[in-house]
């Protein structure tokens, strides 16, 4: 169990914040990090063209960490939807075979699906939600010979339910199928390995569980689509650009490995190394143990919540990190302002009240958050 690590945010006393997953705070350090990098350009000649390389290098080099790959794997993307937009460009599909996607998919990980199937008469097949909060068999059992692609998450955004990624793989490769993934709510905060689960693509935004300033990410890209197509045809992935009296030689070839989908400007001098520095602190953490730790305070909630009629998919099913409470009558109109009157911030997505604590939170703001939602229930 990792000790709290609030005394690294600027988080007032007064304020329970439970909420990672819509958007995490920015540490102190990560802070400094873009300052520092922010004000460099306030001396642009000592941004050497060496410059324009070494940055983004060390945040691809800190991104294989986290995902268990080589840097060669990784491109650089302002945004979840950006590395499904490149997924979507390269993978086949034939008329009549399917795109598998979750019911309440997150939108970034649908609307590229949802073009690609109308522009090459494939279809979209919704794995419902299960009654049994079991989304990994459901998975399974809807991997048909149909399937030309599974585009899943590692968590599903509005019930918390976890997919064994493990497996899932295992049945993609068995039938064919493509697996690209978005771990836009669990990188950071559970434990994944590229190597294990072995996908086509795997995309994650920075700004939620990997602690970065927003419009940062990264994309794994297998090595068998390394000679794709990327979304922009910029100069920077090329393979001539770090000689910058020659750029205009145009070079047909790309820099090595997945480098050629990275985004155009992708040496942000401001945002990369706050984006590194948030990494590098959730390395030290261990996502181990940050899984481990907010788990617990988690497990804890969704016991008192029980009280006040609240369920949430059992442990063996869910995400330690990320709770959704759900009721039978559902959940009342004006709850999440409510909370936000008494400084408790948590959000409703689809019929769930999302708690999603991290190492600032604490098990007075658990409390607290039982206490408001009880105080809300006797009006
Ligand atoms: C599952 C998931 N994916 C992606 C995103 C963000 O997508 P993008 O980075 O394209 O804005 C979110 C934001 O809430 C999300 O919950």
């Amino acid at each position: 169990m990792l000790p709290s690590q609030r005394h690294l945010f600027d988080i007032p006393d007064d304020v329970t914040y439970l909420n990672c997953a819509y958007m995490s705070p920015l540490m102190r350090p990560v802070i400094e990090a873009g300052h520092t990098g922010l004000v460099r350009k306030a001396h642009p000649w000592e941004i050497t063209p060496d410059k324009f390389f070494s940055g983004s290098e060390e945040f691809r080099t800190t991104a294989t960490r986290l995902l268990d790959c080589t840097a060669d794997c990784v491109a650089i993307v302002p945004a979840a939807s950006y590395g499904i937009a490149t997924a979507a460009l390269n993978l086949p599909i034939q008329k009549g075979q399917s795109i598998l996607v979750l019911a309440e998919q997150f939108p970034a990980n649908y609307y590229p699906w949802q073009r690609m199937a109308d522009d090459c008469g494939a279809s979209i097949k919704v794995v419902v939600w299960p009654d049994d909060n079991d989304w990994t068999s459901a998975v399974l059992n809807a991997l048909t010979n149909d399937v030309a692609i599974a585009a899943l998450p590692h968590v599903q955004w509005t019930s918390g339910g976890r997919l064994d990624l493990v497996r899932i793989g295992a049945a993609c490769r068995k039938i064919g199928a493509a697996l690209v993934l978005d771990l836009t709510q669990s990188l950071g905060a559970l434990p994944f390995s590229v190597r294990e689960v072995q996908p086509d693509f795997a995309v994650a935004a920075c700004y939620k569980w990997l602690m970065g300033p927003y419009s940062t990410g990264f994309l794994y890209v297998a090595p068998k689509w390394h000679e794709g197509r990327p979304l922009e045809e910029g100069w920077i992935q090329r393979a001539n650009a770090r000689d910058f009296t020659s750029l205009i030689l145009y070079s047909k070839n790309y820099d090595a490995g997945a480098r050629r989908f990275d985004m155009g400007e992708r040496s942000n001098f401001a945002l990369l190394p706050a984006a590194n520095r948030a990494l590098l602190q959730l390395l030290e953490w261990g996502v181990a143990e940050i899984s481990d730790t907010v788990g617990t305070l988690n497990r804890k909630l969704a016991e008192s919540a029980a009280e006040l009629g609240f369920t949430a998919p059992s442990e063996e099913l869910r995400a330690p990190h990320y709770l959704a409470l759900r009721r039978k009558a559902g959940i009342p109109q004006g709850l999440p302002e409510a909370l936000a009157r008494q400084r408790v911030h948590v959000s409703v997505r689809g019929s769930s009240v999302r708690v999603t604590p991290h190492l600032y939170n604490s098990d007075a703001d658990a409390e607290r958050l039982i206490s408001c939602l009880r105080q809300f229930e006797n009006t």
